[in-house]
C-alpha cells in the first residue's frame, strides 16, 4: 500500500470488496487474474517486483532474529505467564523437546556440553540431567532453548528465570532448527532437537498449541484463538466445532484443552491472525525472503518489514489490540460490533486473571512492547494497530533472513529428479516458476481458482458493514475440521486491491516437510499429486501416471 494510503484507502478497498463478495464471491474469485498463459519456465506474468527495506546488517538481524523481543518478555511472563507454568509444570529437558522446542548446544557452556554429551552416550535421552526440570531452567538461563528468550529484567548482571528475570518470545522459535548433531529430531521433520542452530527452516513438529497450554494464563493469548462473539451470532469458526469456540468467560482448563488438542491445533502450525477465528497456518518458510513477496498466506501484505512489523506489535503482544488504534484494527476487520466486543473481551479476561501491563496496575498500561505510537498511520499496513518498532532493527532483519540460504536437499534420485523436471514445466508453471532461484510470482491465485470446490456456507450474517463478510464456511469434502478459507474470511490481499486468495510459496526444503498446503490439509507430496483427491479440493493439479507422479515428487524433493 502506498503511503497516501492511510485509514480511509483502507476503508474504501473494503468498500469495494463489499459489493463484489456480495453476490458469494462468483465475480472476484472466478480466476480471472491467475496468468493463463505459461512458458516452459513459468508464467509469462510474474506480477510486480514488491520492494523493501534495503542496505540493513545481517549480523546485527542475526541478533535480531534470534534474541530482539521489542519488550514482549512483559507479556510472556506477566501476561501468559508461560516461564510460571513452565516451573509448575516441572517441565524437563526431554518434555521440551517432544513439545517440539529444540536446543542450541552452541550457546551451552563447555562442562554442561560434556555432562549432556557423556550422559546421552551412556544413556540415551532417559538420564537424569535431561529429566531435571532443572535442567530446563538453566538451559533458558544459558538462552540455549530457541526462540525463548530470557532477559535481565532485574538488572543484577546475570540472567535468571527462578530469581524474576522475565523470559519473551523471538522469530526463531517458530522459524529455526537445529541440525540435530547431538540429539536429532524425530523423523527428521525438524523441531525438537539439539545441535547447532539454523535459522530459517520450519520446525515443523513444533507444537505452538501445546507449548501454549503450558502457559499460566493461556486466557491471555485469547484474540488468536477461536471465539464465538455474540455480534457473529455466537458462532465461531475454526477446526474446533462452531459451538465450542472460546468466550471470556471460558476457564484456564477450557482454553487449555482446545489449545492442546491436535486435531484442533495441529502441530507446526501458528495462528497468525488476531481476528478470534481459529485458522492456523503451517509455519512458513523464513529464508531467501529476498524472493518470496508479497507475505502472509492471503498475500495481503506487500512489504516484507510490515509483516514483521505486524508480527512484533501485535502477535507476540496482542495486548496492543485493547488500545484505541488496536481497536480500530479490530473493527476494520470485523466490524464495528464484533471488533469492539473482541477487544472488551480481551480487556475483561485480562482485568479477571490479574494482568498488570507497564506501571504495574491491573488492566491498565498496555502494550508492553517498545514501538513508535503512529497513530496517523494505524490501519495501513505500515503500522497496523498505530505501532512500529525499530526501523534499523526491521531493516538488519531483512538483510539477515533475505541472506539466508535454503537448507540442501535431502536425499532424492537425481534421474527420477530430471524427468520430473519435464512434468514440472509441461504442468505446473502456469503458476510457479521451475527456476527457484528466481523469485516468486507476486501475483494472487484467486480462491476458486485454487479450490474449485469453494463453496461456502453462511453460519451467521454480521451488520452490513463496508468489508465485513459472513462468518461462512468451506469444508473441503464436507470434513467440517479443515480451514482452507478461514484466514481469509478477514485477512485477505483485497486490501491492496488484488483478490482474495492465496499468494505463490517458496517451493524450497520440500522433502523436509510432510504435510502441505497453507493449512497443512495435504499429507505427503505424493498425495498433492494424486487426482484421488478429487477435482473440487484445493490445488487440483494432478498427474494421473503413478511412475510420471513418482518423478515429479522427486523433482520436488530436489529443489
Ligand atoms: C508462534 C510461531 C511464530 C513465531 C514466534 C513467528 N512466526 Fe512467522 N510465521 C508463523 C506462521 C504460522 C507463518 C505462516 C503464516 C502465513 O503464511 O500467513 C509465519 C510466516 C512468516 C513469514 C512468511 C510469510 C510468507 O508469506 O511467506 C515471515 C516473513 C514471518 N513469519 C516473520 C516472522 C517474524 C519477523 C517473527 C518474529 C518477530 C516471526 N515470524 C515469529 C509463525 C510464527
Ligand atoms: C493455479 C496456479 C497453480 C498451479 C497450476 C500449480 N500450483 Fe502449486 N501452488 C499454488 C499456490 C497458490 C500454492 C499455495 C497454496 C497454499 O498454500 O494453500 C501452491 C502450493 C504448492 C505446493 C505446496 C507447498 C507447501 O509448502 O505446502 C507444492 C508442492 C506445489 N504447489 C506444487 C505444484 C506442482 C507440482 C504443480 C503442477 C503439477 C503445481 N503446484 C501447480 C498455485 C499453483
Amino acid at each position: 500500500m502506498n503511503k497516501t494510503h492511510g485509514h480511509v484507502g483502507w476503508v474504501f478497498l473494503a468498500a469495494a470488496l463489499a459489493t463484489s463478495q456480495g453476490a458469494c464471491s462468483k465475480s472476484k474469485d472466478s480466476g480471472d487474474s491467475v496468468n493463463q498463459n505459461q512458458t516452459k519456465e513459468g508464467p509469462e506474468d510474474q506480477g510486480p517486483e514488491l520492494p523493501r527495506l534495503t542496505g540493513g546488517d545481517a549480523t546485527r538481524g542475526q541478533q535480531v532474529f534470534r534474541f530482539e523481543t521489542f519488550g514482549n518478555e512483559g507479556f510472556w511472563t506477566d501476561a501468559v505467564r508461560l516461564p510460571a507454568g513452565v516451573v509448575a509444570a516441572k517441565l524437563t529437558p526431554v518434555q521440551a523437546l517432544q513439545a517440539g522446542l529444540s536446543v542450541n548446544v552452541e550457546a551451552l557452556d563447555d562442562a554442561t556440553k560434556t555432562a549432556v554429551a557423556n550422559e546421552l552416550a551412556s544413556q540415551g535421552t532417559s538420564g537424569p540431567l535431561l529429566n531435571d526440570p532443572a535442567t530446563t531452567l538453566a538451559l533458558l538461563n544459558a538462552n540455549a532453548v530457541i526462540g525463548v528468550v530470557v532477559k535481565d529484567t532485574n538488572g543484577d548482571g546475570r540472567l535468571d528465570v527462578a530469581s524474576g528475570d522475565k523470559v519473551g518470545v523471538s522469530c526463531a522459535l517458530c522459524h529455526a532448527i537445529t541440525d540435530g548433531s547431538v540429539v536429532k529430531s524425530p523423523n527428521n521433520l525438524g523441531g525438537g532437537s539439539i545441535g547447532k542452530q539454523i535459522d530459517g527452516p520450519t520446525p515443523h513438529n513444533l507444537n505452538v498449541g501445546g507449548i501454549f497450554a503450558l502457559a499460566a494464563n493461556t486466557r491471555a493469548l485469547y484474540p488468536l484463538l477461536q471465539v464465538k462473539l455474540a455480534a457473529n451470532g455466537n458462532k465461531s469458526i475454526g477446526r474446533a466445532p462452531s459451538d465450542q469456540g472460546l468466550t471470556e468467560t471460558s476457564t484456564e482448563a477450557q482454553v487449555d484443552a482446545l489449545v492442546s488438542n491436535p486435531a484442533f491445533y495441529p502441530l507446526g502450525t501458528f495462528d497468525d491472525a488476531p481476528d478470534g477465528t481459529g485458522a492456523q497456518q503451517h509455519i512458513a518458510p523464513f529464508f531467501r525472503t529476498d524472493l518470496a513477496a508479497p507475505w502472509g498466506t492471503p498475500g495481503d501484505i506487500a512489504r516484507l518489514e510490515n509483516f514483521n512489523n505486524l508480527v512484533y506489535t501485535v502477535l507476540l503482544d496482542p495486548t496492543s489490540l485493547v488500545t484505541p488504534d488496536g481497536r480500530a484494527f479490530l473493527q476494520a476487520l470485523g466490524g464495528v460490533a464484533a471488533g469492539n466486543e473482541l477487544a472488551d473481551d480481551y480487556l475483561t479476561i485480562l482485568k479477571d486473571t490479574q494482568v498488570q501491563g507497564k506501571g504495574g496496575v491491573v488492566g491498565e498500561g498496555f502494550p508492553y512492547i517498545t514501538a513508535t505510537l503512529l497513530s496517523d498511520k494505524a490501519g495501513t499496513e505500515e503500522a497496523p494497530v498505530g505501532l512500529r518498532v525499530n526501523e534499523d532493527a526491521l531493516r538488519d532483519l531483512n538483510a539477515y533472513t533475505d541472506g539466508l540460504a535454503a537448507p540442501a536437499p535431502g536425499a532424492f534420485d537425481a534421474t527420477l529428479a530430471a524427468r520430473g523436471k519435464e512434468q514440472f514445466s509441461a504442468r505446473c508453471t502456469r503458476c510457479h516458476n521451475v527456476d527457484q532461484s528466481k523469485r516468486v510470482p507476486s501475483f494472487i491465485v484467486p480462491m476458486k481458482a485454487l479450490f474449485p470446490g469453494y463453496n461456502p456456507t453462511v453460519l451467521a450474517e454480521r451488520p452490513a458493514e463496508a468489508g465485513v463478510r459472513p462468518i461462512a464456511f468451506a469444508p473441503i469434502q464436507d470434513d467440517p475440521a479443515t480451514i482452507f478459507d478461514d484466514k481469509t474470511v478477514v485477512v485477505e490481499a483485497s486490501r491492496r486491491g488484488e483478490p482474495r486468495g492465496s499468494a505463490m510459496p517458496l517451493l524450497f526444503d520440500l522433502g523436509r516437510k510432510d504435510r502441505f498446503l497453507h493449512d497443512s490439509s495435504v499429507v505427503g507430496l505424493t498425495s498433492l499429486l494424486d487426482p484421488l483427491r478429487g477435482d473440487k479440493a484445493p490445488h487440483p493439479i494432478y498427474v494421473p501416471d503413478a511412475s510420471q507422479r513418482t518423478e515429479l515428487v522427486e523433482f520436488l524433493k530436489s529443489l
